[in-house]
């Protein structure tokens, strides 16, 4: 299948620029021997390449330029399939953009176009290349530090007291070393339940999760927990049920959080915004989880306006690797921005997708990163300061 992959990297600092011609000279031949063509285009700083050619060829390539350590911060910003080449000529070429003004390079690469079709902007890869040439997107390039420029050091004056039945998952804002919320996982988890029973266990095991959670809950910081959406609808009096938990946990309505996953569909949108409307009502606050994971998306944002988003692993996982998630994580915190919502970003495990979030805009994360052995809370710290 004729494959297309392009990214963008940054020349590691300790490289001269003179390797490039070697390295080029030996890419040809290699690119030449998988029928790949590599359009490669340096600024001084940052590198961006189109590879094209058959699938195989160009995921060996891919894999072994990933790796390569004369270059960091890879970011793949398309990969896609097309029935025909646009550039028949294997091998590889080098545009220097510090020698040549971008309205050259532009033409130079439209005339390596092989394509019986005339080669035109209209084309993905070539706006991506011509959005380069013209460093329109440079204020996203997030330098990320290399992952062991961190050490995680477990603070065990960070960790909540333990509560039974409960779990604690602490958010966390790990440059401020401070701990903005503390999520309490039910130890339950209902068993072959459906309709109002399933959605009355769950409120059981809510109400239940507060109490417990409530005695070793600070007064100070604001206590997280999950809920069904379709509890708060299908439960008759479920907002009037939560607030007398709160109360009888000790707890201030304004100390609570109710994240509803975006996952679970939403199929009763009136019903559910009413049941919204009574929680704001009662001083709670709500939070949409795995925001831009399910089927409402930004739109649910027009219909319920929560306090707080959740962006879970399955958006954040190798962000920092990834433009197509990029753009939807700042697609994500540009509307939450507008509409003064805070964002979460949960499942951390990668020194590097803390560090991208962070310069997105991000401050407060959840996740193994920041959790370590018997739930202490685990800050970043630069090595050398350990
Ligand atoms: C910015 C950059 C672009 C590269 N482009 C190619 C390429 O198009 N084809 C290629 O074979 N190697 C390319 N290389 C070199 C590869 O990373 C790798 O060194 C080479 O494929 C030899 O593979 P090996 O290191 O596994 O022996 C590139 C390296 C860098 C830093």
């Amino acid at each position: 299948m004729l494959t297309t992959i392009i990214y963008r990297s940054h020349l590691a600092d300790e490289v001269p620029v003179s390797v490039l011609p070697g390295m080029v000279e030996k890419a040809s031949l290699l690119n030449a021997r998988h029928q790949v063509t590599g359009i490669l285009l340096f600024n001084g700083t940052h590198f961006f390449q189109i590879l094209e050619g058959p699938e195989e060829g160009v995921l060996d390539i891919y894999g072994r330029i990933c790796a390569d350590r004369r270059h960091h911060n890879v970011v793949e910003l398309m990969r896609d399939y097309s029935p025909s080449r646009r550039f028949g000529n294997h091998g590889m070429e080098l545009f220097d953009l510090r020698h040549h003004d971008s309205g050259s390079v532009l033409q130079a690469v439209l005339d390596r176009g092989t394509s019986k079709y005339r080669l035109t902007y209209d084309d993905r890869g070539l706006q991506f290349l011509r959005t380069f040439v013209e460093a329109r997107e440079k204020e996203n390039y997030f330098e990320v530090l290399p992952a062991d420029y961190w050490d995680f050091v477990p603070d065990d004056n960070g960790s909540p007291a333990p509560a039974a039945g409960v779990t604690f998952r602490p958010v966390v804002d790990p440059l401020g070393r401070e701990v903005t919320a503390l999520e309490a996982l039910p130890d339950d988890a209902p068993a072959g339940l459906s309709g109002v029973a399933l959605y009355e266990h769950n409120l059981d095991a809510v109400t239940g999760a507060m109490n417990r959670a409530g005695r070793s809950c600070p007064d100070d910081i604001m206590l997280y927990l999950s809920i069904l959406p379709m509890t708060l609808v299908y439960v008759p009096e479920a907002v009037s049920r939560l607030v007398s938990a709160i109360d009888s946990a000790g707890m201030v309505p304004q100390q609570i959080i109710l994240g509803v996953s975006e996952t679970e569909i939403i199929s009763q949108l009136e019903a559910f915004s009413q049941a919204v409307r009574q929680l704001k009502q009662a001083g709670i606050s709500l939070s949409i989880d795995n925001f831009g994971d399910g089927s409402a998306g930004l739109s649910l944002l027009a219909h319920v306006q929560p306090d707080r988003v959740r962006i879970g692993a399955g958006i954040v996982r190798n962000i920092h690797r990834s433009g197509p998630r990029q753009a939807v994580v700042h697609a994500v915190l540009r509307c939450c921005s507008a509409l003064e919502i805070n964002v979460i970003a949960a499942g951390i495990e990668q020194p590097e997708e803390w560090m991208w979030l962070e310069a997105a805009g991000v401050t407060d994360f959840q996740g193994a990163l920041f959790t370590a052995e018997g739930a202490a809370v685990a800050w970043p710290e630069t090595r050398e300061a350990v």
